[in-house]
């Protein structure tokens, strides 16, 4: 980026420089620019000038041949910034008038006939609508793809049982693909969470101009639907002055990085050797300088970490506008930042998590080993002594502690209690006690809605991919 005023720029700033005598000390500039980031938009900047220049033809406020030229002169200047052949200036502020600065340049007088009708309040405001649209449906895609590669683990491990934890103790032992399928649904809500933002997100704001519309006879529909939206906004200040669809991509965003970060810790925690529940290749870990015995899951750690600056970038842009009276003010400008860098995170720990879906290799025995100790079917001695006996589930729930403390106390699992054990507890226990006591009993047994009997889990691991396919 050049910091030399060249002549585009040269004595004071060519969109306003009528008013102004001098040009911006370099603090002032260097505050000022926004160019370093919200080049970002370029795509969508040209997009929004392509429509506006082309609606303002049809309705003959700008003569045909300069909104074709303009319309060329912009898709140029888009190559040349796809190529990396053109020359950001920091002087020129932002992208909107980086890029006109070089239309006119290019185009010469017919250039400066594209901001008729519009300002950079309902430009800037377009152009990032455009652009967190993009975002969304990119995210939107990616989360898919997270899903399926659960749902396909899932179908592959519909009966694997493991332990079910509840406060990380042993709890009642469930299917592995039941926990896989957990995430599955959260992350299908992310999804509807983008969904519902994209949808109320989707009003053009183009054509409200600086803050009170404008005197040309504009076509808002046009531009609207040229540029994929439902409609224009209904109100120019508003239009212009609120980043609640920002807001809402960065809550949907913060959501969901706390989700692939719940799962992103149960991979550290199923990785540590103590655990030993999966194994992640190479692909998916690295060594220590120091220990060569490590193989350390970095990958579920950092999408752990990045709910940091997604969670950050939230809580920033709702400082930001807070206090803001209408319409528009240039903290605004500060919303871009922010929503780059969480998308950003999101998009890439989106991608490792996928990595490590597919890459993890469970280990089902270790995981059948685990899911029955801890008297993890306790539940279900209690649920047969309800079931067989009539007993009260609190009267069998207490004849089921005393007897997990005999077992513990002669160390051994319920099943390796005697029936004389179980008598002496509660004379009417049969020797049919033990048929529930398995693990592999104890999920068949979950048949209820939403339980992890591997038939419930397999019917939805299958609805899933079915949905996703
Ligand atoms: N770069 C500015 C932003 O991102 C564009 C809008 C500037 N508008 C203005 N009235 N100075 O917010």
């Amino acid at each position: 980026m050049s910091d030399t005023p060249d002549r585009r720029t040269a004595d004071a700033n060519m969109q306003w420089g009528g008013r102004f005598a001098a040009g911006p000390s370099a603090v002032m500039q260097e505050i000022n620019a926004s160019i370093g980031f919200d080049r970002k938009m370029w795509r969508q900047d040209i997009r929004g000038s392509q429509a506006h220049a082309a609606m303002l033809a049809r309705m003959g406020i700008i003569p045909a041949a300069d909104a074709d030229n303009i319309g060329r002169g912009l898709a140029e200047i888009g190559a040349e910034i796809a190529a990396g052949r053109f020359a950001f200036d920091t002087a020129l502020e932002d992208i909107h008038m980086n890029i006109e600065a070089r239309l006119t340049e290019r185009i010469g007088e017919a250039g400066k006939r594209l901001h008729t009708g519009r300002s950079r309040n309902d430009q800037v405001a377009t152009d990032f609508r455009l652009w967190v649209r993009d975002a969304i449906d990119g995210l939107d895609a990616q989360i898919a793809d997270v899903m399926r590669a659960l749902a396909t683990r899932a179908a592959a491990h519909a009966a694997d049982p493991m332990p079910g934890f509840t406060h990380l103790q042993t709890a009642q032992p469930v299917t592995f693909g039941h926990h896989l399928l957990a995430y599955v649904e959260m992350l299908a809500r992310d999804r509807g969470r983008l969904a519902d933002g994209r949808r109320r997100l989707n009003e053009c704001p183009l054509g409200a101009a600086a803050l009170a519309g404008t005197s040309f006879p504009i076509d808002r529909d046009a531009t609207a639907a040229a540029l994929g939206f439902d409609r224009p906004a209904a109100n120019s200040l508003d239009a212009v002055s609120d980043r609640d669809f920002a807001l809402e991509f960065l809550a949907a965003a913060a959501i969901s990085a706390m989700h692939l970060s719940r799962l992103a810790e149960e991979i550290v925690i199923w990785c540590s050797a103590p655990f030993g529940f999966v194994r992640l290749s190479d692909a998916f870990t690295t060594g220590s300088s120091i220990m060569p015995q490590k193989r350390n899951p970095d990958a579920a750690e950092l999408v752990r970490a990045k709910t940091g600056r997604v969670n950050g970038a939230l809580v920033g842009l709702l400082t930001v506008m807070k206090g803001l009276p209408l319409a528009y003010a240039k903290d605004m400008q500060e919303d871009k930042e922010p929503v780059f860098d969480a998308a950003e995170a999101w998009a890439l720990s989106l991608a490792a998590i996928a990595g490590m879906v597919r890459d993890m290799t469970p280990d089902t025995a270790r995981l059948r080993a685990f899911a029955g100790s801890g008297f993890a079917t306790a539940t279900d001695l209690a649920d047969w002594l309800v079931r067989v006996l009539q007993l009260p589930f609190r009267t069998a729930h207490h004849v089921t502690g005393r007897l997990v403390a005999r077992a513990e106390a002669r160390g051994v699992d319920l099943a390796g209690l005697t029936l004389a054990d179980m008598q002496a507890e509660e004379p009417r226990i049969t020797e049919d006690v033990f048929s529930v006591l398995t693990v592999e009993a104890s999920v068949a047994s979950r048949t209820s809605y939403g339980g992890t009997a591997p038939a419930n889990v397999a019917r939805q691991a299958a609805r899933w991919l079915a949905v996703l396919a």
